[in-house]
């Protein structure tokens, strides 16, 4: 049963999570009430819960794209799923269950001194290798180009420094984060990682499900 703490009085989740404009970039995480980012297994699934396995897929149901950061593909294993997805690494790297999948269903962002290039344009093709940046990828120009492809909504599952750089760059519009009852302590990564940044945020809509709080929180500008 989920009830709405702040935000519109509807039980409709694909109503409560539509993007207020298109294109729209939202970054999707969930944490521990200490502010873990994984639990035992050092992934997410250690820590998330039935709830916020709804919203994830809804989020997912709601997107054109999903943008992960190279390192959460590697350590969660992603796969290719119903809609593209595109990985972000300096280094050029494909994980390995990204490998010969459907043509174009995996994208790469990545720079042009990453030293798997080669590598990456001969596994999925060059109009799938978008080199976004000398030495970094812009992830201004990456939300940019794929707009231009026709993928407006698009949702990023992070990792942790992905979403400090999307946030840093000014390119996310949204953050969505699960909050699980829980204390996991421990030396864990939290949602952001990387250098310091201060980016102030407007909480939109919060949802409670038997404890675990379900927000959305725009990025204010
Ligand atoms: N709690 C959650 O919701 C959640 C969500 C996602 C992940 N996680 C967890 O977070 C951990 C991974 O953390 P992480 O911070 O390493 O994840 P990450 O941000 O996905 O991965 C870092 C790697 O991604 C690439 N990358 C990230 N930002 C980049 C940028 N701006 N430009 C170019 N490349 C970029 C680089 O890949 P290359 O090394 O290939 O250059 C970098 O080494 C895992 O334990 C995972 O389970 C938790």
């Amino acid at each position: 049963m989920v009830k709405v703490l702040v935000g519109p009085d509807t039980d409709d989740l694909a109503q409560l999570y539509a993007a207020p404009a298109d294109p729209w970039l939202r970054v999707n995480m969930v944490e521990t009430l200490d502010g873990a980012a994984t639990g035992d297994s050092g992934r997410s699934g250690s820590i998330n819960n039935a709830a916020d396995q709804v919203v994830y897929h809804q989020l997912r149901a709601l997107a054109d794209a999903i943008v992960v950061g190279a390192g959460t593909a590697r350590i969660e294993g992603y796969a290719p799923v119903d809609r593209p997805t595109v990985v972000v690494s300096r280094q050029g790297h494909v994980p390995d269950r990204l490998r010969g999948g459907t043509p174009g269903a995996v994208l790469l962002a990545t720079c042009a001194a990453a030293e798997l290039l080669d590598e990456a344009r001969a596994l999925l093709g060059d109009e799938q290798v978008l080199v976004l940046g000398s030495h970094r990828v812009d992830l201004a120009v990456l939300k940019q180009t794929l707009v231009e492809r026709g993928l407006t909504q698009l949702l990023c599952e992070g990792g942790p420094h992905l979403l400090r750089d999307l946030v840093a760059d000014g390119v996310a519009d949204e953050l969505c984060a699960t909050i699980v009852p829980r204390l996991v302590g421990g030396d864990r990564p939290r949602i952001t990682q990387g250098p310091p940044v201060d980016v102030p945020l407007r909480l939109h809509l919060l949802l409670e499900a038997e404890g675990t709080l379900l927000g959305r929180w725009l990025v204010s500008r």
